[in-house]
């Protein structure tokens, strides 16, 4: 069965969310725009709809995170969810058990959506291969392959400041090799429209065969943020990395590092946009990231809006 397939249903409606890759443009602005309607509920004193009442979210985390896994469990308690999160890298896998079979005895908790984070890329596919029918599946980030709701999550907050993505110049800068977000992204851009793509990183840092999902490629900073409209920062996957691919992180910060005086070479009114977590100094001045282009804080907020809408899309079919 094709990824695209096993994502949406006979109507063409979501039913899993594991990756842009394959997904339209109807499906992405249905995304967005259900995200849109639910701002307004985030925004109220009591910020609670009625919409997943009954149903139960499993968060499945087999890789640490923060800000993902509590902006999954707030978008499901926002959605009147009842919410079980387990942070398995220090569970039952960890003892041996199969990933079939916490599959299994999580499903016999009878839960309705499984929000799934997995060092292997394809884990979230495989999850959604084999629970019953009915169950969601999101993806919450697969090795280096994808993380569906981040790159979501950046569409809307790049929609929120600029409104039109068929004049933005986009510019991906950094850890290009071992990023699902910068992957994500990169689709996602392609099928909303954006005039340019550009992935800024040292050789080391680009993927073999990037070019073929239509991005321009630099290797210095300077001349790959001349003209654009969106700076999309990522962070040293150190934890990912085999064998040494920087000199060190003081010479990266010399060359690929984002300072105000390089901001500069963007267009004025630039956006200044991170997944997190940052690693200030690295690739990023503390100034730029506190800065008033910076809509860091934003994206986080956004992302519990997003996640809602993909979370009501799946299950409320
Ligand atoms: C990203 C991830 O885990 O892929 N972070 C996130 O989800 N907010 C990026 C990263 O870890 O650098």
């Amino acid at each position: 069965m094709s990824k695209n397939n096993l994502q949406l249903d006979e109507n063409g409606k979501l039913k899993h969310f594991l990756g842009i890759e394959g997904l339209n443009l109807p499906v992405l602005t249905e995304i967005l725009d259900t995200a849109e309607s639910f701002t307004s509920v985030t925004e109220r004193t009591v910020k609670k709809v009625p919409i997943l009442r009954g149903k139960t979210v499993a968060n499945l985390f087999f890789e640490p995170s923060t800000r993902t896994r509590s902006t999954f469990e707030l978008a499901a308690q926002r959605l009147s969810a009842d919410v079980l999160t387990l942070n398995l890298n220090t569970s039952a896998t960890s003892k041996g058990e199969s990933l079939l079979d916490t599959i299994r005895n999580i499903e016999a908790m009878q839960i309705d959506m499984f929000v799934i984070r997995h060092q292997d890329s394809g884990s979230a596919h495989f999850f959604a291969q084999h629970v019953k029918p009915g169950v969601s599946v999101l993806n919450a980030g697969d090795g280096q392959h994808e993380h569906p709701t981040q790159a979501m999550l950046d569409m809307f907050t790049i929609r929120h400041f600029k409104k039109d993505f068929s004049q933005l110049r986009v510019a991906i800068i950094g850890d290009i090799a071992h990023s699902r977000v910068a992957r994500s992204q990169i689709h996602a851009l392609n099928i909303l429209g954006a005039a340019e793509v550009r992935v800024i990183a040292p050789k080391t840092l680009l993927p073999v065969g990037i070019e073929s999902l239509g991005v321009h490629l630099y290797n210095n900073l300077e001349q790959g943020l001349k003209d654009v409209d969106v700076v999309i920062m990522l962070r040293l996957q150190k934890e990912r990395m085999r064998g040494a691919l920087l000199p060190s992180e003081k010479e990266y910060f010399n060359l690929f590092g984002l300072t105000q005086e390089r901001l500069n070479c963007a267009n004025p009114d630039a956006i200044v946009m991170h997944p997190g977590p940052a690693n200030r100094g690295v690739e990023i001045e503390s100034s730029v990231m506190d800065g008033p282009q910076s809509v860091i804080l934003q994206q986080v907020t956004f992302g519990i809006a997003v996640r809602m809408a993909v979370m009501s899309m799946t299950v409320g079919r």
